[in-house]
């Protein structure tokens, strides 16, 4: 712990319990600390769980930090006032394992690697998702992959990766995200893309359907409330729209170009929604 002013900045040690870093929080408040600053190698998940379960407010991204002439670190940074609660300030969403007939839905792990590129570089994935952040290159699959998991931490995206039940092999990909939850019963948008493997067998349909049963049921249940869904498609994306309503969602308007195309113009979105019965 260093002390700047009334900042005292708090470095845990690899592998240092809740009940460990809580003690040194407690004791730098009682010393007169009026903030504590929270920095942690980007990646260490167990700190960044500990600090967030202690009502750290968390930065969102990686920082690239290092004194002047050192080298350089990434590092995950976070603060905590005096006053603040000891509570988690916003959810830690987790892609929780959900079996179909045919398709394990699980998070995204590194051995998915040659699947996410071959989508990546799919010339019909591009038409259709010319934004997608997903990685061209195995070698940046890594800060993908952390990228995924820390929008998961800050509870504002959670994916699953669609599997074969079989074989565990990667099908597709369903995301939820644009969180509204400041009313009671929430609000998510629905996403999803197939490896070109994975389409044309009716199996994204049933995952997103899969998806959206879980998140509508209640939270003691472990699923996330939620009272709406919706998502929107290019007006042009045909088997999105039929994927759409073999997964329970009804068409429900029209977005005025607001698609952007590949080619940088803008078509019309399908809105879509899907209520909890
Ligand atoms: C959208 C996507 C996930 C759909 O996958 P899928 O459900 O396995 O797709 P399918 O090939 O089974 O097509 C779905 C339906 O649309 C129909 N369809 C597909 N293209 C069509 C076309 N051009 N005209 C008419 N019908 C078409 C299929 O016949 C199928 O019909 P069915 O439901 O009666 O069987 C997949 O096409 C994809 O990954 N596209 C690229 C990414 C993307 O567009 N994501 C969605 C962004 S909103």
């Amino acid at each position: 712990m260093t002390r700047i002013d009334d900042v005292f900045v708090l470095r845990p040690s690899p592998g240092e319990d809740r009940q460990a870093v809580e003690a040194v929080v407690t004791e730098a408040f009682e010393q007169g600390a009026g903030l504590v600053l929270w920095r942690a190698p980007a990646g260490d998940w167990a700190a960044r769980r500990t600090a967030w379960s202690l009502g750290f407010a968390l930065a969102p991204g990686v920082h690239r930090t290092g004194s002047a002439g050192g080298a350089a670190r990434d590092e995950w940074i976070g603060w905590l006032g005096r006053a603040d609660a000891h509570e988690p300030r916003s959810r830690w969403l987790e892609p929780v394992v959900l079996d179909g007939e045919r398709f394990r839905l699980r998070p995204w792990r590194q051995s998915d690697a040659t699947r996410l590129v071959e989508t990546a570089s799919d010339p019909v994935f591009q038409r259709m998702m010319p934004h997608s952040p997903l990685p061209r290159a195995t070698q940046d699959v890594p800060a993908y992959l952390q990228r995924v998991r820390l929008s998961e931490a800050n509870g504002v995206r959670v994916a699953w990766c669609v599997a074969d039940l079989e074989t565990d092999v990667a099908l597709g990909n369903v995301a939820l995200f644009e969180f509204d939850t400041d009313e009671p019963d929430g609000t998510a948008q629905v996403g999803y893309w197939a490896h070109p493997e994975g389409r044309g067998h009716g199996v994204m349909a049933a995952a997103v359907d899969a998806v959206s049963t879980w998140s509508m049921g209640s939270q003691d249940g472990g699923g996330l409330g939620l009272r709406r869904l919706f998502l929107l498609t290019a007006q042009s994306n045909i088997a999105s729209q039929r994927l759409a309503e073999r997964a329970g969602f009804v068409r429900v308007g029209t977005e005025r170009a607001s698609a952007e195309t590949a080619d940088g113009g803008w078509e019309d979105n399908a809105l879509y929604d899907r209520l909890r019965p």
